[in-house]
């Protein structure tokens, strides 16, 4: 009941500045109406892509050209063999996508499927101009994990790989095996920071760690972002943002204990803060609860807003729900919010702010974890809503 009430409230945001939402028959979904993608407008479940036979696409990424340019990837699952990260671009806001390219395995014969990552050279680096796009992705076999670095210097027509970031041992989540996993990428001071799952620390069931490069070919030594002395804890799936009005940095991550439950949730979220995104290992971390009851589960991305408030609006997105976390505090730990948004809840489900449209925030539809594999051919979806009214109506 609430939730139906909630997908009226929001039809009448979406429709604030476009034409009248219909009236919204009871027992059914809104979607219908909801979904009327106009450039840079508010939509739901705008289609990218919908996967065939078994394929799933799941664990969403992004990036938002300089230009105002979306680039959209996924680890699409069971499609082309070996596997290959498809790059999807909007032009207008996440209304139309066209399939562009695919960024392919080019040096191991694995395949490059799992965990993709992409950023946006902002300055020239490494002999690469500013403009050039930076893809990443683990490629997986029987016998090792690679986090490679692939570069476009014609936008996103065509990849060539640049070097290898780190390898670990086959792909293995038990606790002493030694693979790496799900990298971040972020251009920071003048260099490309590539954070990543590390299980190859024998102090550590899996640590978070990043290196650092100044010319995308050679890398720094591991640096540890988040590791917990509790050897089980298995702090996973780093996302970072920057906070412009406190001049802070977000890390955002799930943090496992073998079998152990908190607030109900068995991969609950956790957040550190720095005043630079290579120091977070000198910050404690956090756990995010509202109203000391509810707790987000897994995978988590994190982006930051101008909308909201003199803080403006840090907004977190997990795996297993359709709502939004929201802190408008400056990250206070004890102002964390809940807001339900209308799009569906996914696996390591990536979330955007439009640059030029701080009010808008665009979440990626796929499949969740429990459903990959199960041929539910659920589609990769863009979804952009007004998050003043998610935040005020929800
Ligand atoms: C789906 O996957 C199964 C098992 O991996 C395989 O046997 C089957 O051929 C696949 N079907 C299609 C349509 O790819
Ligand atoms: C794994 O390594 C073995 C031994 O070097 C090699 O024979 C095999 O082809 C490799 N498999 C893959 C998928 O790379
Ligand atoms: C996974 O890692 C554990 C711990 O090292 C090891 O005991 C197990 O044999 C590994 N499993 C596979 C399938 O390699
Ligand atoms: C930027 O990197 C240089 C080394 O390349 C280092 O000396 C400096 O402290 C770094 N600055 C920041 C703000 O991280
Ligand atoms: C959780 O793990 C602990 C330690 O390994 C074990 O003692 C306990 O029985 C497990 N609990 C469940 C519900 O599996
Ligand atoms: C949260 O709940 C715990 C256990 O019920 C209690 O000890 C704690 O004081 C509560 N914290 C807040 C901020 O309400
Ligand atoms: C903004 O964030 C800062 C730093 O966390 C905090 O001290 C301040 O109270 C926050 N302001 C508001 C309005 O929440
Ligand atoms: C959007 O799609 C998801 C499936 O990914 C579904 O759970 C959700 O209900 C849909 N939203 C609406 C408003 O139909």
């Amino acid at each position: 009941m609430m939730r139906l009430l909630s997908f009226a409230l929001l039809a009448q945001g979406i429709f604030a500045q476009g034409p009248p939402a219909p009236p919204t028959r009871p027992g059914e979904c809104a979607t219908e109406y909801l979904y009327q993608p106009k450039p840079y407008g508010f939509f739901v479940n705008n289609t990218i892509y919908t996967p065939i036979g078994n394929e799933s696409f799941t664990y969403p990424r992004h990036v938002e050209l300089q230009d105002g340019t979306i680039l959209a990837t996924g680890w699409h699952r069971g499609g082309r063999s070996p596997g290959a990260l498809p790059i999807f671009e909007s032009k207008d806001g996440g209304a139309s996508w066209k399939w562009i390219s695919q960024v392919n395995d080019q040096v191991n014969g694995w395949g490059l499927s799992a965990h993709p990552a992409l950023t946006e050279l902002t300055e020239p680096l490494g002999g690469f101009p500013a403009g050039t796009i930076l893809a990443s992705g683990n490629s997986a076999s029987n016998n090792g994990t690679r986090i490679d670095l692939y570069a476009s210097t014609d936008k996103a027509r065509t990849w060539k790989f640049v070097s290898r970031i780190a390898q670990g041992g086959r792909p293995n989540t038990t606790n002493g095996a030694d693979p790496i996993w799900e990298p971040y990428l972020l251009v920071y001071n003048h260099s490309l920071v590539a954070y990543y799952s590390d299980q190859r620390d024998p102090k550590h069931g899996q640590k978070l760690a990043h290196q650092v490069s100044t010319d995308l070919r050679t890398w720094g030594p591991v640096v540890n972002d988040v590791a917990y002395d509790l050897y089980t804890a298995r702090p996973g799936m780093t996302v970072v943002a920057y906070i412009p009005p406190i001049d802070q940095w977000i890390l955002v991550y799930e943090r496992p204990i073998g079998n152990s439950s908190s607030y109900g949730v068995n991969y609950p979220v956790y957040y550190v803060m720095a005043k630079s995104p290579v120091d977070f290992r000198l910050s404690e971390g956090l756990p995010i609860v509202i109203n000391n009851k509810t707790a987000p589960n897994a995978s988590p991305y994190v982006v930051w807003s101008s909308v909201g408030g003199p803080n403006g609006t840090i907004v977190v997105s997990d795996a297993d729900n359709n709502v939004v976390y929201t802190n408008r505090a400056g990250g206070d730990v004890s102002k964390w919010e809940l807001h339900d948004t209308p799009a569906g809840a996914t696996y390591s489900r990536s979330i955007h702010i439009l640059s030029k449209h701080p009010d808008s925030l665009l979440l990626f539809g796929g499949e969740t974890f429990d459903n990959m594999g199960l041929g539910l051919l659920t589609p990769f979806t863009a979804t952009v809503v007004s998050l003043t009214d998610i935040l005020e109506n929800w």
